[in-house]
This record gives structure tokens, C-alpha cells and sequence, in this order.
């Protein structure tokens, strides 16, 4: 379905170029999760927005169901079917809800009751609102994963759609990601932190230092963290939970 190959993206800093991404390697196949996770500053989101098209790629290729679409415009990789959630929403002023999922959908039949109380917001509510700063983070967010929902996106890039939803919306969420690739038969990618969503993971996507360090099954992810969680991570040899040998320090 979606594959990159050999990609590595550099950008220019007022520190000079500094390459973000380093021969990124990845094939996402049709109707599956994958989470992508890692630190802070690894390198999750450039490589969701080079998906999207928002970062260009120097070097390398990716892949849209056998053509290359390495070139496209960010609005030409949407027409193909590719949708990109951000971290941080815009806001539209002057643009209601109703016109933003409408225009998101075009003519895909979509029930906008249906799309918005798949993202834990009520329609009635909020159908008739304006996209402007009255509307919350966590709503705003809402609207625009119910916004990607609308396009039926053959992939689906969603990064962090946890932060700043609270724990009840949350829960609709998952179970959204959930049976949204039963419903449709969309690739779905999670750039996330959260262990809900790691565990609706077909596959966990490690990335670290603008490099993919491991692809695995999210049980052995999450093992793995558990272990990691268990030791000490100041390398002064300390054991969690247990006495400090101060003559180290
Ligand atoms: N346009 C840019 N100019 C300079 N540096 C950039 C630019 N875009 C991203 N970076 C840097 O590239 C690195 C990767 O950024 P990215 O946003 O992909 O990280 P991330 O893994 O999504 O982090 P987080 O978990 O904090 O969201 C960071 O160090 C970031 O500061
Ligand atoms: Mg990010």
C-alpha cells in the first residue's frame, strides 16, 4: 500500500542543514495499525508529514500503492488518498464544523451525526460552530481526526490524538481506530505514547534519532518497556525501588 524507501529528509536550520530523517525503511500494508513511537524529538511526526508531503525528501522514494509519489504536492497526495492529522490543528476562522467535514468528505456519503459521535463530540452541539479560538484543544482535535474520518483516506496519518483529549473521548477514540480499518479499508498510522493505543498496534514502529530502531508486535514492545521501566537509566548502576549506593556518586 504505502512504502518508503532509502528516505532521508534534511532541512535548513539557522544552525546550518540538519538531517531529521536517516534511510527510512517502511511498507504499510492495506487495512492495518501500525503505532509509531519514541522519544521526543525522534524524528515521528517528520516522518508523518513526509507522507503527507509537507516535508519534501532528498533522498529516496516513497510509494502509493506502486507509483511513486515522491514529487506530489501535498494536495495531490490527498486526491490519492493520503490524510494527515497534526499534532497541533489549525483553527479556521470563519469556517463552521459542518462546512469543514463537508468539505473534507466531498462526495463520499458520510452521516456527520455518525462521524462526530465517532470522535466523542455531539453533533448538536457542535455541528453549527465556529472553528475559531472558542473551540477547545481537545475539541478542535476531535474535529479534525473527524475530519480525516470524512475523506476515507486509503492512509490515514494520525499524530498524537491523544494529547488533550480526556479519558472518557479517549476511550470512543480507540474503539473508533479500532473498527475504522474493519469499516473501511483504511492504513492507519498512529504516532503515539500511549499504551491503548500501542496495543491496537498491528505493528509498533520504534524511532529514535531520526532512525527506525525496531519494528515489532506491540506485546514484545511492550514487554520490552516493561523491562526498560525496570532499570535504571542514569547508568550509575542504582536499581529502581531499591537502596542508593552513594559512594557511586
Ligand atoms: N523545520 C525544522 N527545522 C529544524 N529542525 C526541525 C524542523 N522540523 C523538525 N526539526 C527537528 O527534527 C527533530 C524531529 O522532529 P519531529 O517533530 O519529527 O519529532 P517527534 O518525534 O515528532 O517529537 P515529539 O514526540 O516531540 O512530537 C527534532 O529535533 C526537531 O527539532
Ligand atoms: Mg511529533
Amino acid at each position: 500500500m504505502l512504502k518508503m524507501q532509502d528516505v532521508n529528509v534534511r532541512v535548513s536550520s539557522n544552525l546550518g542543514e540538519v538531517q531529521i530523517l536517516k534511510n527510512i525503511n517502511l511498507t504499510l500494508e492495506k487495512n492495518k495499525i501500525y503505532v509509531i513511537t519514541g522519544p521526543n524529538g525522534g524524528g515521528k511526526s517528520t516522518i508523518g508529514k513526509s507522507i503527507m508531503g509537507i516535508y519534501q525528501v532528498q533522498e529516496g522514494d516513497i510509494f502509493l500503492e506502486e507509483e511513486k509519489i515522491t514529487s506530489l504536492s501535498i494536495t495531490e497526495r490527498a486526491k490519492r488518498g493520503i490524510g494527515y492529522a497534526f499534532q497541533t490543528p489549525a483553527r479556521f476562522k470563519g469556517l463552521k464544523v459542518e462546512d469543514l467535514l463537508k468539505l473534507a468528505a466531498k462526495d463520499n456519503p458520510v452521516n456527520l451525526y455518525e462521524l462526530l459521535y465517532d470522535v466523542g463530540l455531539c453533533a448538536q452541539d457542535y455541528l453549527h460552530r465556529d472553528i475559531d479560538s472558542t473551540i477547545s484543544g481537545g475539541e478542535l482535535k476531535r474535529i479534525e481526526i473527524a475530519s480525516i474520518l470524512a475523506q476515507n483516506p486509503k492512509v490515514a496519518v494520525f499524530d498524537e490524538p491523544e494529547a488533550g483529549i480526556d479519558l472518557w473521548s479517549f476511550q470512543r477514540l480507540t474503539e473508533t481506530f479500532e473498527n475504522l480499518h474493519k469499516k473501511y479499508e483504511t492504513t492507519i498510522v498512529i504516532i503515539s505514547h500511549q499504551e491503548r493505543i500501542l496495543k491496537l498496534a498491528d505493528q509498533v514502529i520504534l524511532v529514535k534519532d531520526g532512525e527506525i530502531s525496531e519494528i515489532t508486535s506491540h506485546e514484545k514492545f511492550l514487554q520490552h518497556i516493561a523491562i526498560l521501566d525496570s532499570e535504571c537509566s542514569c547508568h550509575n548502576n542504582c536499581v529502581k525501588g531499591g537502596v542508593l549506593d552513594v559512594d557511586n556518586y
